[in-house]
This record gives structure tokens, C-alpha cells and sequence, in this order.
């Protein structure tokens, strides 16, 4: 039996397959390595191309013994959905439609999804609860939104059991140093300040000083990515040995403002990292930290690398060690 990740060349994707591989999972990954990369696939079968594409898809679970699904393959940048919704609709919500199409003819039952806490837009409590109320503030969290409904309507009607981890602010790098973060373009925070200290860039440009928060900036709850791929991994269990479909939070539950991130790399790096204060970027919520209770409790999930100068620290490694990010 094997695991089909789509999008698992893209950053959290890859850092899911190397923790498959750690357990032995025999693995399938589709990714139209538009934003993907071949060389982060530390392992698993590669096909390239695009879950729109029927034919493809067909072919790929046909050729294959798939059991579960976890779905990353989607567009996920806030600001770009903003200019260009369109996009995410098209990428994510019916490329999902299609995936969700060919699991239902090829009698696939189970999916884990790559969800966001962008579904929550400005949350109602601090820290989010997974019951609080969906209004998100940007369309690509609204497509993410649109997407998990999705699933609960496919598991209605045809019994596809979906495991929804909406996640904060991943970052960080692989232990292995073998895989890390690599946009084109960078939007990120911490790779862009990261960028900064590698001077790449003169300044890091902050998105607004005038939040209702205690230094003005926006304030996030930053998890390691590999303390992510762990959760994937759980989610496939649960739903191998007959879980029900749920929604998962996963964040450490501690907030850093856009200030105190930059503080916390000049300190891992030792390099000094300019700051520009400009407008607020459309669509961002002020704050946007995590309850996790229900993975902990539900999934047995628990971040195990949760110190914000560790997981800079281990993104800090990648970028010195890949200036240029994979193969370039
Ligand atoms: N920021 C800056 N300058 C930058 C980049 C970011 O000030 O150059 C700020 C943003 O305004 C935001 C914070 O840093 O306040 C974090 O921004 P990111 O772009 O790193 O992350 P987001 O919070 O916008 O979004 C990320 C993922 C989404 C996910 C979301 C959930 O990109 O996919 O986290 O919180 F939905």
C-alpha cells in the first residue's frame, strides 16, 4: 500500500515524504514543480504533472497501490492571492475537485490535507480554537476554507474520511540539512529575514507597526516543519486504524511579533538585519496563535522543536549551507 503526496516536492510536502521514509512508507509523489523542487525529494516515486490534468491522474492511480492521500499540491501565498484570486481557485479548489474525483473512482477512502490557520481570518479567541469561527481575510485562505468543505461533502456522500491540519506559520529546515525552504518568490518572514542577514537583500521590509499588539507588529505562532510532517504522519495512522474525519490546529501555542522574529535572528546569525517599517500587507490578521489541544490529545501529536531559536537556528543552516536555495 502507498501513500500519494501530492505537492511533496514543495517545502512542507518534502519534509513529509522524508518523515514516510524514516517509517518505511513506500511512497508516490505527484507536484507540477512549479514552486516544487526535484532535488527535495529525498525519496518515493516522482511524477510530474498537475492534478488538473485527468489523464495524468488517472495514470498515477492506476500505476499504483494507493491506500491514502495527504494533500499539499496547492498555491499558498497570501499576498499573491489577493491580487490574483483566480489563481487560487483554479490551483486549489478544483485542482482538490479532481483529486477528490479520481480518489472516489479509484475507491481511495482516506485524506489528510494540508489546511491553514488562514481559514480563521481575524480568530474570535487567543489562542484559536478548531470550533472558533471561519471568516478568513484573504482568498487563499478562503479557497482552503472551500476546499475542506469539500471533503466533508465527499465524506457524506461517499465515505472519504479527511484528516484537516491547519497549520500556522511553518518554518525551519530538515536536521539532515538536506532539504529546507525555498520560495521563488521569497515571501516568508523568516527565509526573507534570513535573506537579510545573508545579504541578499538590504533591509527586511515589516508589513505594518500599527497592529493592536504590544510592539505594533503582527504576531504568529512559528512550528518547526519537520514537527509538522510528524503530524501527517500521525493523521495517516489515525485514519489507517478507522479514525473519523477531524480538523487539527497545529501551532506551538506561543505567539512572536514581526519585531521579536527579527530580534531572535540577529541573535542566531550574529548579523545585523536592517528594518524598514512600511504599509500593512492586505489580508493579515493581527494575531494568529494556535490551540493545539485536540492533536495533542486526538492525533498523540507533540512538537517536539519548539524553541523559536531552534527552528530559526536549523533554517539559518539551510541558507548558509544553500545561499542560492536547491541545485542553483
Ligand atoms: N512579514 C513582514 N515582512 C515580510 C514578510 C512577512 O513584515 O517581508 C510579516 C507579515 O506581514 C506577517 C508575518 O510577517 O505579519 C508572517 O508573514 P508570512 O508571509 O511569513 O506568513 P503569513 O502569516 O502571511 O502566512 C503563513 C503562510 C500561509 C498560512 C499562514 C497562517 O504563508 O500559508 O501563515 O498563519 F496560511
Amino acid at each position: 500500500m502507498a501513500v500519494l503526496v501530492t505537492g511533496g516536492a514543495g517545502y512542507i510536502g518534502s519534509h513529509t515524504v522524508a518523515a514516510l521514509l524514516e517509517r518505511g512508507e513506500e511512497i508516490v509523489i505527484v507536484d507540477n514543480l512549479q514552486q516544487g523542487h526535484k532535488e527535495a525529494v529525498l525519496g518515493g516515486k516522482l511524477y510530474s504533472g498537475d492534478l488538473r490534468d485527468a489523464d495524468f491522474l488517472g495514470t498515477v492511480f492506476q500505476e499504483n497501490d494507493i491506500d491514502a492521500v495527504i494533500h499539499f499540491a496547492a498555491s499558498s501565498l497570501v499576498g499573491e492571492s489577493m491580487k490574483d484570486p483566480g489563481k487560487y481557485y483554479h490551483n486549489n479548489v478544483y485542482g482538490t475537485l479532481c483529486l477528490l474525483e479520481k480518489m472516489n473512482q479509484y475507491g481511495v477512502k482516506k485524506i489528510v490535507f494540508s489546511s491553514t490557520a488562514a481559514t480563521y481570518g481575524e480568530p474570535e479567541n487567543v489562542p484559536v480554537d478548531e470550533l472558533d469561527r471561519t471568516l478568513p481575510t484573504n482568498a487563499y485562505g478562503e479557497t482552503k476554507l472551500a476546499m475542506e468543505k469539500m471533503m466533508k461533502w465527499f465524506d457524506v456522500a461517499h465515505g472519504i474520511k479527511f484528516v484537516s491540519l491547519r497549520y500556522f506559520n511553518a518554518a525551519g529546515a530538515h536536521e539532515s540539512g538536506k532539504i529546507g525552504e525555498d520560495h521563488n518568490p521569497e515571501t516568508h518572514l523568516v527565509p526573507v529575514v534570513l535573506q537579510v542577514a545573508l545579504g541578499q537583500r538590504p533591509h527586511i521590509s515589516v508589513f505594518g507597526e500599527d497592529y493592536p499588539t504590544d510592539d505594533g507588529t503582527c504576531v504568529r505562532d512559528y512550528i518547526h516543519v519537520s514537527d509538522l510532517a510528524d503530524a501527517h504522519v500521525l493523521a495517516v495512522e489515525k485514519l489507517r486504524k478507522g479514525g473519523g474525519s477531524a480538523i487539527y490546529n497545529l501551532g506551538n501555542g506561543t505567539g512572536f511579533s514581526v519585531k521579536q522574529v527579527i530580534d531572535i535572528a540577529v541573535e542566531v546569525t550574529g548579523r545585523e538585519i536592517p528594518a524598514v517599517f512600511e504599509a500593512r500587507r492586505a489580508g493579515d490578521p493581527a494575531v494568529l496563535v494556535a490551540s493545539s489541544a485536540r492533536a495533542r490529545q486526538e492525533l498523540g501529536w507533540s512538537p517536539s522543536r519548539s524553541k523559536l531559536e531552534d527552528i530559526i537556528g536549523s533554517a539559518w543552516a539551510w541558507h548558509q549551507a544553500n545561499p542560492s536555495g536547491y541545485n542553483k
